[in-house]
């Protein structure tokens, strides 16, 4: 696998949206754990957890007879992690290093849309889930992240975050191939998309990406400093219009069974 660093980093302010984000999927993480019938008794494994992923879900699903391992190639994160009796790895989602077969659900989280090559991740989780064990993917595809009403600093500023990301934001959508790719049966798929308002830590979200990527996407001729700066300044004042809403990019959750 070609290393590459996660984005986004690991700063305090990403750290906090991390958890924050935790909280804005929580409800569809919760629902997915059910519908996968994840119960007392059940080891399971978040694979990229950061500084929380779903070990919290996870943890009360499976109870204290169950098993909840993390994994994440960030000790930062993973010293963030507060939750008794929760194995923390350190480790790349490609090779983990753990023993094959040994989880009933191997789960991930908004990793896959950050590295490289992401059939390898899915592979090693496949590698790590049991014969008849799940493997959950849960990612965003961008194919749905809009301002309304629209405006062209919009459109610049997503062009250009979406060229300077360090994965493919249109992943979401290719969530069931890559479990079929990886020999998983019983495929199955579902998807979400939710609307910020002004005040919404997300409705900004774009603003922040073009903030960490302002090196990237000038070094990379998307926009010039000059024309960052007045797309920044011009989608300011858009969001900040009560009218003005965002329509967030779509999480999608795709689940499978390794065959029997
Ligand atoms: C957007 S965060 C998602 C964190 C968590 N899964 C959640 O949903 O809240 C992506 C996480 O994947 C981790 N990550 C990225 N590439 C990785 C790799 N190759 N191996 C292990 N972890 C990786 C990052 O360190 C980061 O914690």
């Amino acid at each position: 696998m070609i290393a590459m660093e996660y984005g986004l980093g690991v700063s305090d302010a990403e750290r906090a949206r991390l958890l924050y984000q935790c909280e804005i999927h929580r409800a569809e993480a919760e629902r997915l754990i059910d519908r996968i019938g994840v119960g007392p008794g059940w080891r399971a494994i978040d694979i990229g957890c950061g500084p929380l992923g779903i070990l919290d879900t996870l943890a009360e699903r499976v109870g204290p007879s169950g098993t909840v391992v993390g994994v994440d190639r960030e000790r930062r994160y993973l010293d963030l992690v507060e939750l008794a009796g929760v194995e923390l790895v350190e480790a790349d989602a490609t090779a983990t290093g753990l023993p094959a077969g040994s989880f009933d659900i191997v789960h991930e989280r908004l990793v896959l849309n950050n590295v490289a090559r992401p059939a390898d991740v899915v592979a090693e989780m496949a590698r790590l889930a049991r014969p008849g064990g799940y493997v959950a993917l849960q990612d965003v595809d961008w194919i749905s992240w809009t301002c309304e009403p629209d405006h062209p600093a919009w459109r610049r500023l997503l062009a250009a975050a979406a060229d300077a990301w360090t994965g493919d934001v249109f992943l979401g959508r290719r969530l069931p191939a890559l479990l079929r790719g990886a020999g998983l049966v019983d495929v199955e798929v579902s998807a979400h998309a939710r609307v910020w308002r002004p005040g919404d830590p997300y409705h900004d979200l774009l603003l922040r990406f073009a903030a960490i990527y302002r090196e990237r996407i000038v070094d990379r001729g998307m926009l010039s400093e000059r024309q960052l700066d007045e797309c920044v300044a011009e989608l300011t004042a858009h969001l900040a219009n009560p009218e003005t809403i965002t329509l967030y990019a779509t999480l999608f959750q795709a689940w499978g069974r390794t065959p029997v």
